[in-house]
């Protein structure tokens, strides 16, 4: 049996609970072409009637093939031309809503995924930020948790781990991210956690540096932190228990972290090369690593399969892993994708340790751009 819709508008918490539920609904999905290949919800049906709606025209829908069995969603934008659609639909006798604040605000829905790692007495939960492409982690053991790289906002880890029974004592981030406003600080903060952040200077309020070896406990877990600069001068991975390494921008499944961001050409070119020890650093490391990214370049499916890959597949996939430092600079430098909407503003405020006056997804708008891939 469908539920029965009833309010016009349906909000970003409710939808991705349905989905992440699996209750039967089909998103609809408005907009142009060339809007939904920058980012989409997943599983969602497309059909371009933007123009045709905004033009009022009655018909915008007439040639849409939507089941009639289960409620739909309708998304556009923001939220505006999505609210046609659905009174078009229910005119049709469709049960249907339309997601208030569109796109814009889907950029906070998130979802989860548990990844296995065997030979560690770690859970691992891996937390999708499907609306943009951040992974962040959430590393349970005994009754502690550490956070890496937090995304969202603080209620979401906290939730999760509180239904776990742990208590989030350390928050730990990668780099200072360019693609998206970092929760760190907030979250620490609110907890009481203590916030490492990779030893540099550019973060201007207090934090733990964490440098390369460090150790950090997680119940009886241990996360090893391994300085691997080249995508930020500060980029560092955690290897959790020696067998899972969170990768955050350095290494992703496809592809590398990109080391232009903030940086003249000589500095990206510096920053290139160090990246590239990096890499060679990591891809000395045991076959069997469990790699965990920062970021993925899909939206990531309501499928609760984590998004991971042992780190041999991650070098048969990778190309650039097997260049010798000169080919690598030519490689990566040649590849270098469009710089991510408001780079320097995120950066500036992940600096300061501050998140913007009104709504954050103003600024994060748009899929990540931290891979070269
Ligand atoms: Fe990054």
């Amino acid at each position: 049996m469908t539920r029965q819709i009833q309010s016009p508008t349906i909000d970003v918490d409710e939808l991705r609970a349905m989905l992440a539920e699996r209750q039967p609904v089909t998103v609809l999905d408005v907009r142009k072409a060339e809007d939904r290949a920058e980012w989409a919800i997943p599983g969602s049906l497309h059909f371009d009637a933007y123009e045709a709606l905004k033009a009022g025209n009655p018909d915008a829908l007439a040639d849409a093939a939507i089941p009639k069995e289960a409620p739909v969603v309708t998304i556009c934008g923001a939220g505006k031309v999505s609210i046609t659609a659905m009174e078009q639909l229910r005119h049709r006798g469709y049960d249907a809503r339309s997601l208030a604040g569109g796109m814009k605000a889907w950029s906070l829905a998130w979802n989860s995924a548990e990844v296995p790692v065997l030979g560690s007495a770690a859970t691992v939960i891996q937390i999708r930020r499907t609306g943009k492409g951040c992974l962040s982690y959430l590393i349970g053991n005994d009754d502690e948790a550490v956070v890496i790289d937090a995304a969202l906002p603080r209620e979401v880890y906290q939730d999760l781990a509180a239904q776990h029974g742990w208590t989030i004592t350390r928050v730990l981030d990668t780099h200072v991210h360019a693609d998206h406003l970092s929760r760190s600080r907030l979250l620490a903060e609110q907890t009481g956690a203590t916030l490492h952040l990779p030893e540099q200077d550019r973060v201007t309020y207090p934090f733990t540096p964490v440098h390369d070896g460090d150790t950090l406990g997680a119940g009886s877990s241990r996360i090893v932190a391994l300085r691997t600069p080249g995508h930020t001068w500060e980029s560092t991975c955690y290897f959790l228990d020696e067998k899972a390494l969170f990768t955050g921008d350095t290494l992703f499944l496809a592809g590398v972290g990109r080391p232009d961001l903030e940086a003249s050409a000589e500095q990206a070119q510096a920053r290139a090369r160090l990246l590239h020890a990096s890499l060679v650093r990591l891809t000395a490391l045991s076959p069997e690593t469990i790699i965990l990214p920062g970021h993925t370049s899909e939206p990531a499916p309501f499928d609760a399969q984590p998004i991971t890959a042992t780190l041999a597949d991650v070098i048969s996939r990778v190309g650039m892993l097997g260049l010798s430092e000169e080919a690598f600079l030519d490689a990566i430098l040649a590849r270098i994708p469009p710089t991510p909407p408001n780079h320097a503003r995120i950066v500036a405020l992940n600096e300061a340790g501050e998140m913007p006056d009104g709504d954050p997804t103003d600024l994060e708008a748009g899929a990540n751009r931290c891979a070269v891939s």
